[in-house]
């Protein structure tokens, strides 16, 4: 994937609160164009602060945050999926998806066929007219992820996406996200502090170091596209990469 244009360049970013130890410390990572990066780390590294200082919510103290324009001219679009979901509990399924589509400035007649389109994709036919509440915490996901997609961008940024849902629920909701993202190929940061779910999901593995995080240790994947995450489990590599990854996090507390 190296030779991807870069999509997405972190440089040496550093981000205080207050007179405290930084929250994150002279990190730097780049993405490629299409590339799936998983970041793990322990609670409280500063994994939700970086998405926060890429998207912009959040100023860095110092470092910079480059987003190449496109060949075409258009500065990268970036979306935020979390692991509450944010929809609005008063609108429908469907509506709730035609938020991302009235975002990403999609002409108004093209919504319907859009989000009719999502639902299928994200396998919610039938609760079209359904309110968050009457979901479960999977299908909510679901419906953030449509959303996400409804408003189309260039980099997804998720935060522990999946990490309020059981396990089962978890490791189903990785396979969607694959088959949607592999028809695609967005640029994908995901965080999460399961080391197993990264290993699993992503092209790359960074890991962070405890507070201030900084970035210990980068993994590029042994495993083939398109791939089924369940039955990579039992892969013997797999469990290898996942001890090398317990390992670093260990060294760096
Ligand atoms: N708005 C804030 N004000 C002060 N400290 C904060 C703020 N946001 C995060 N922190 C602190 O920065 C560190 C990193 O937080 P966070 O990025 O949420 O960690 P993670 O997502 O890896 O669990 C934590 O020690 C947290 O308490
Ligand atoms: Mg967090």
């Amino acid at each position: 994937m190296t030779h991807a244009p870069v999509t997405l360049s972190v440089e040496n970013i550093t981000v205080t609160f207050g007179n405290d130890v930084p929250a994150i410390l002279d990190l730097s990572l780049q993405v490629a164009e299409g590339e799936f990066v998983a970041i793990v780390g322990p609670s409280g590294c500063g994994k939700s602060t970086l998405l926060k200082v890429i998207s912009g919510l959040l100023p860095a103290r110092s470092g910079h945050i480059r987003l190449p324009a496109s060949e075409a001219g258009h500065k990268p679009k970036i979306g935020f999926m979390f692991q509450r979901d944010t929809l609005l509990p008063w609108a429908t399924v469907t509506s709730n998806i035609a938020v991302g589509c009235e975002l990403s400035g999609m002409p108004k007649e093209q919504h319907a066929a859009r989000v009719a389109e999502l639902i299928a994709l994200v396998r919610l036919t039938g609760y079209e007219n359904h309110y968050p509440g009457a979901l479960s915490g999977g299908m909510r996901q679901r419906v953030s992820l449509a959303r996400l997609l409804a408003y189309d961008p260039d980099i997804f940024l998720m935060d522990e996406p999946f990490g309020a849902l059981d396990y089962q629920t978890k490791i189903v909701m990785g396979r969607e996200l694959l088959r949607i993202w592999e028809a695609s190929r967005r640029s994908i940061i995901f965080v999460t502090h399961d080391i197993e779910e990264a290993v699993a999901l992503a092209d790359r593995v960074i890991v962070m170091s405890p507070r201030p995080g900084r970035l210990v240790a980068s993994h590029e994947s042994l495993f083939e596209r398109p791939r089924d995450p369940r039955s990579l489990r039992g892969d013997a590599r797999f469990g290898a990469l996942v001890q090398t990854i317990w390992s670093e996090l260990a060294i760096a507390d």
